[in-house]
């Protein structure tokens, strides 16, 4: 039988997890076909037993923080731009309690290796105004729904089908949080008197780091390159990290050199290094590069939820060309 599961001892409200307690092997064949690696081991092929159908299944260890994945992934799987997850079995597996996550199977392979297969680096403006622009509509779904991924890149980026019409999906919720609303801290079970300064901060600085690795996906998308880098072949640098810190970052010729205006001013309105001023995601989503410069293919697949949230823009997101003063 089917459980509920009590998920989530940190944040505000309890959360229902729905697991299956019967073995994963009664419904699904598992293989040993590797489909990606991440830091949590591999995500491999499975089959459904009564229509062969292939699926994705990822293995995770039980326990808290891995019920806080499952149970917001699910929430957030509610978007056409977000893997969907099929079935949560909880068995033992290999000697250990697991939660066995059944996905899609997304055929087409991670954005990430998209980028590497560029032999010139770089997609056209329009390509990568697609890109983003279905990127940009899970973020949102997820904004409304107060959760921040904080782990956008392009390995959790996946295509459904090597086709050039493949729909991109965001997946990997290990680093997902829920973030505090002002709604729900309007809600008259809460009262504000006592509320602490840091309770009402992290909502606006956890969305806000999904909008900084927007900036860093779009940057690279256009040139090929990231735009803080180590030199020296390490991961991370203390000057790359005085760079991050200080949003140092150029738009070096030639790979630069003709790129529009509009998107440059959009990567430094999401490269802002201070959270208050960044873009939110609303102010993303209607600038004028995005709008105008996706192609029509990607822009029919918003999300069910609408938009008009209180976004707090801090700035028009249509800014004229030269209006800002940071690189
Ligand atoms: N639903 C899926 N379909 C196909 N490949 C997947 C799927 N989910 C994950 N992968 C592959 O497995 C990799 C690791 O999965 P991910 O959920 O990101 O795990 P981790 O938390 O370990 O990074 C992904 O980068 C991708 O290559
Ligand atoms: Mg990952």
């Amino acid at each position: 039988m089917d459980e509920l599961m009590e998920v989530d001892e940190g944040n505000r409200g309890v959360c229902v997890l729905n697991t299956k307690k019967v073995p994963i092997l009664d419904n699904y064949q598992i293989s040993n076909t590797v489909l990606g690696l991440g830091i949590n081991g591999k995500v491999v092929e499975c089959f459904n037993k009564n229509d062969n159908k292939k699926y994705a299944l990822k293995v995770l260890r039980d326990s808290p923080k891995s019920r806080r994945e499952v149970d917001l992934h699910c929430r957030g799987s509610t978007c056409q731009h977000v893997v969907a997850i099929v079935d949560v079995y909880e068995n033992i597996y290999n000697n250990q309690k697991c939660l066995l996550v059944v996905m899609e199977c997304m055929g087409g392979g991670e954005l990430f290796q998209r980028i590497q297969d560029r032999a010139d680096g770089a997609f056209t403006e329009r390509e990568a105004a697609c890109i983003m622009r279905e990127i940009c509509v899970a973020v949102q779904h997820l904004h409304l729904l107060n959760i921040a991924h904080r782990d956008l890149k392009p390995e959790n980026l996946l295509y459904t089908s090597m086709d050039e019409v493949a729909k991109l999906k965001l997946t990997d919720f290990g680093f997902a949080k829920e973030t505090f609303s002002k709604e729900s801290l309007q809600t008259p079970c809460y009262t504000p008197y006592y509320v602490a300064p840091e309770v009402l901060g992290p909502e606006k600085y956890d969305k806000s780091c999904d909008i900084w690795s927007l900036g860093v996906i779009m940057y690279i998308l256009l040139c090929g390159f990231p735009p803080f880098y180590s030199n020296h072949g390490h991961a991370i640098s203390p000057g790359m990290k005085k760079r991050i810190r200080t949003g140092q970052y150029t738009f070096p010729n030639p790979e630069w050199s003709n790129v529009s205006t509009d998107a440059k001013e959009l990567i430094k309105g999401m490269l802002r290094t201070d959270p208050e001023e960044r873009f939110t995601i609303f102010d993303v989503m209607k600038n004028k590069w995005i709008v105008v410069s996706s192609c029509g293919c990607c822009s029919s697949s918003s999300s069910s939820s609408s938009s008009s949230s209180s976004s707090s823009s801090s700035s028009s997101s249509s800014s004229s060309s030269s209006s800002s003063s940071r690189n």
